[in-house]
């Protein structure tokens, strides 16, 4: 029996044994997947093209320096904190960040905490790495659920002292999915305090941190930095795939304490990948530029304001702080999916897959997850069987 045998089958192998035999009632539109469909940003071919000899050779893994300061420069910029970061001692380029959401488990869990099995604290519903990386790194997942109540963020204070006593980390997902709630900043300072008082690592998780409406989402490191003047106890992970349509290139980052990353990169430097370079030169590329962005944004925005136009007031809709997800309370997910994919050809994921059963019951139980990742004519088409079906 491996470590990872507690784990269920991933959503999507879940969704496919749900709707195999269930023949579509109209052309299929997939809104289960995350998967941006978007346009690449128009410089990755040139960029890539000049950079093919590169291939030939095996790179760091610690990426190029032009890189690293790309991504210094951009976390400055956008979380006003001017040369705080350091792009040789805070940041670590990614090869997505899955990988590295991943592999930082294995960095920040001990064999025991304090005599006893440490615990890895995670939001519920959540990305479904987190517990594969908790289990793999012989820590407890403990699943705690985000809900209505909560404003669909975990709240980790409410756990048990002796819990908390025994956390390694904390995997914290802002803008969240499924649910699209940001954490403000009061949320990730009471988050660190909590870290403080207990010994713990903060594993924030805001690879849709680029995608939002009107108001960018708070960020774990300049929260950190404006509480503690420095990154301590926080590793906080960001991707190209949303944020630049590049789903497919793989490349991401993580920063934050300083000694931390410098751990993460020795167990990285003999166990995880690198990044090739001509993917980190059109990674340097989309750091740098913030206009294939604003437009992306733009794109998810009009797809919003439809969905709310279409949906109004059912459903619980709400146009999440960020990411680009519906979430919404359909009464029963599993026979709402099953039955808009029936009638409609439209392929959403029940919100129980991407969730635990709790004491309090599956947080994700009433829910579907839609992702509005397709162009605006399908998006429409696939609201309207929405009304239809629904
Ligand atoms: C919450 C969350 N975290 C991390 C990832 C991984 O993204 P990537 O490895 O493409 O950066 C995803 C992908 O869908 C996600 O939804």
């Amino acid at each position: 029996m491996s470590r990872f045998d507690a784990l269920p089958l991933s959503p999507f192998t879940r969704l496919n044994k749900l709707l195999e035999g269930v023949t579509p009632g109209a052309s299929p539109i997939h809104m289960h997947l995350g998967e941006p469909q978007h346009p690449v940003p128009p410089f990755v071919g040139e960029i890539l093209a000049k950079h093919i000899a590169d291939f030939g050779r095996y790179p760091p893994i610690i990426g190029p320096e032009h890189l690293r300061k790309a991504i210094a420069a951009w976390l400055g910029r956008r979380y006003r904190l001017g040369s705080a970061v350091d792009p040789d001692r805070h940041i670590l380029p990614l090869v997505g960040t899955r990988e590295g959401l991943f592999s930082a488990a294995f960095a920040t869990v001990p064999e025991d905490k304090q005599g006893k099995k440490p615990a890895v604290l995670i939001p519920n519903p959540f990305y479904q790495c987190y517990a594969a990386a908790a289990l793999s790194a012989g820590a407890e997942p403990i699943y705690v659920n985000a809900t209505r109540e909560t404003n669909f963020l975990p709240d980790f204070a409410a756990l048990p002292r002796d819990t908390l006593a025994r956390t390694a980390a904390v995997y914290m997902c802002s803008p969240s999915n499924p649910e699209g709630a940001a954490a403000k900043e009061e949320t990730w300072r009471r988050l660190f305090e909590l870290a403080d008082e207990f010994d713990f690592t903060v594993l924030a998780d805001e690879c849709y941190t680029e995608i939002y409406a009107d108001t960018p989402p708070a960020g774990a490191l300049a929260a950190r930095h404006r509480m503690h003047g420095d990154f301590s106890r926080l590793l906080s992970f960001h991707s190209l795939s949303k944020r630049s349509n590049l789903p497919g290139l793989r490349s991401g980052f993580v920063t934050g304490d300083a000694a931390l990353i410098a751990r993460l990169r020795e167990f990285r430097n003999v166990a995880g990948p690198q990044l090739p370079l001509p993917i980190a030169a059109v990674s340097t590329a989309a750091w740098s530029d913030e206009a294939h962005v604003e437009e992306n944004r733009a794109l998810y925005a009009a797809k919003f304001d439809l969905a709310k136009s279409r949906i109004g007031n059912r459903f619980g809709f709400r146009v999440p702080d960020g990411g680009f997800f519906l979430w919404l309370d359909v009464g029963d997910g599993v026979e709402a999916a099953t039955k808009l994919w029936r009638e409609g050809g439209v392929r959403v994921l029940p919100g129980s897959y991407l969730a635990r059963d709790t004491a309090e019951g599956n947080p994700g139980k009433s829910f579907i997850r839609v992702a509005l990742v397709n162009d605006f004519a399908t998006t429409s088409e696939a609201l309207d069987r929405f009304a239809r079906v629904l």
